[in-house]
């Protein structure tokens, strides 16, 4: 299959802002971290396999495309998955998701060493490019990357020329997760307030751009 992009033409203007660009916006300030979801909601085989499209067809340095994934929706393998992976740090009095706010799916994203020995880039952006499309699905997650990975690998039997990067959690979201503007430089823990939801504090735009 051939994909082919729309090149603008000579005389094209850069938009002030328009339909398309609040699109984009809205859909990066929608994809939150989400840690609670409705677990008796399945997110079939298909869709996974769509949103892992989406990783696949994002950049890669060099384009060594050294990304491979794994994906669960079963309950029984989520339940197995689960206890390997740990939940919101800075939120001490939590312990994770209850049963029935668990994840519906997992996408575990390994990086094969036979092709490079150094991950991360890649699996940040195809990570964003999986979040994003169930954002733009309604569902929503949470890229998790303290793992126990010795025993998530014995779980999934990974082969050693696999080493685990990052999971990503994903369901149908019951928390409402809020941005909010870092008040008091530093003070990146994001906290929830009486009624459950969650605060996120995001440094100002002036802040971080240094020239
Ligand atoms: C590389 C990476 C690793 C992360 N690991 C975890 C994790 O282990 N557990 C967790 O609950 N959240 C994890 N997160 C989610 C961050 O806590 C979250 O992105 C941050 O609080 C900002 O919230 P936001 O994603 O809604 O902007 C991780 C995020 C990234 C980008």
């Amino acid at each position: 299959m051939i994909l082919e992009v729309e090149l603008p033409t000579t005389n094209y203007q850069l938009p002030t802002t328009n339909y398309q660009s609040d699109m984009i916006k809205d859909l990066i300030k929608k994809n939150r971290s989400y840690r609670r979801f409705d677990n008796s909601f399945s997110i079939p085989l298909d869709t996974l396999r769509e949103l892992i499209d989406f990783a696949r067809l994002s950049p890669s340095g060099a384009n060594l495309q050294p990304l491979k994934f794994i994906i669960s929706n079963s309950p029984g393998t989520n339940a197995e998955i689960y206890p390997c992976l740990a939940w919101a740090g800075y939120l001490k009095d939590w312990d994770g998701p209850i049963e029935k706010e668990r994840p519906s799916a997992y996408v575990i994203i390994l990086g094969d060493k036979n092709i490079k020995n150094e991950f991360s880039c890649d699996c940040g952006i195809a990570a964003q490019s999986i979040l994003l499309g169930s954002a733009e699905k309604g569902l929503g997650g949470c890229m998790i990357g303290s793992i126990q990975k010795n025993k998530l690998a014995d779980v999934l039997n990974i082969d050693p020329q696999y080493e685990i990067q990052l999971v990503i959690a994903l369901g149908k979201p019951v928390e409402t997760v809020q941005i909010e503007e870092m008040k008091l430089a530093d003070n990146i823990k994001y906290w929830r307030d009486e009624k459950n939801i969650h605060h996120v504090p995001k440094r100002s735009l002036d802040s971080i751009i240094l020239k």
